[in-house]
């Protein structure tokens, strides 16, 4: 049976449910999406960072109610606007899984922490690279892993500028692990896909503001995950109309 993930990024969430971020009220996009996801009821719900815009409790505490309204396990990593310690106080514990590996029906899900205080782009460490290395080796299942910052490029040149800055000793460690099938990321508020080896690259757009077009509405990725390494996986559009229904 197949694992249903639903990767959901860039909340950007306020500690006012009502306020604005570039024009873009992102509470209301993100619960319209958490909405459409109670319809799918996936296995589990990734969340790849840039959930909080203020790095408020009021913002988090937010987001905790929805993951347990929604009734699914979900992983949370942090992204450059996030507060991670005040992010792991209030979703740190069930339904977050508060494990850096976890493993599920012949897949592997590995969160990575690319945050670094006080700037935007990203960073992954030689010791962080060399705990993946270790971990990677012992295990060949299929494997995903998840992180804030694109480690590929992306296009956009100014996005790119604040990506992930060790990406290259990123994407050689990957390259000698050829069970790695995914890594998906946020951070570009837009969704790519690109392909290197065994491994394919998943960017995945933001339920707040989209920054390559900015009349899209909030989007989100599902994944499903076959046992045997094969996956399938589709952007989702939510009209703002379905966001403003619902209660925040
Ligand atoms: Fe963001």
């Amino acid at each position: 049976m197949a694992i249903s993930i639903a990767q959901i990024t860039d909340l950007h969430l306020l500690a006012d449910p009502e306020a604005a971020l570039r024009d873009c009220v992102t509470t209301a996009r993100a619960a319209g999406v958490f909405g459409a996801l109670k319809e799918r009821s996936p296995d589990l719900l990734l969340l790849s960072g840039d959930l909080s815009e203020d790095g408020s409790p009021a913002s988090y505490e937010r987001l905790r109610d929805w993951v347990e309204e929604l009734g699914c396990l979900a992983i949370a990593i942090a992204g450059n606007h996030d507060q991670p310690q005040c992010l792991a106080e209030i979703c740190g514990r069930t339904p977050f899984i508060n494990e850096s590996v976890y493993t599920v029906r012949g897949w592997r899900i590995i969160a990575l922490d690319s945050y670094q205080p006080k700037r935007v782009d990203g960073w992954l460490g030689a010791e962080q690279l060399d705990w993946l290395d270790r971990r990677l080796g012992e295990e060949s299942i299929p494997t995903l892993l998840v992180l804030h910052h694109p480690p590929v490029p992306t296009g956009v040149a100014k996005m790119d500028a604040i990506g992930l800055q060790d990406g290259p000793e990123f994407l050689n460690l990957i390259a000698r692990h050829r069970q790695v099938r995914l890594v998906l990321s946020g951070h570009a508020h837009q969704a790519f896909i690109q392909s290197r080896g065994s491994t394919t690259f998943l960017g995945c757009p933001a339920t707040a503001m989209q920054f390559d077009q900015a009349e899209l509405p909030a989007g989100w990725r599902s994944l499903e995950l076959e046992a045997d390494g094969s996956w399938r996986s589709q952007i989702h559009w939510v009209p703002a109309s379905s966001a403003l229904a619902l209660n925040q």
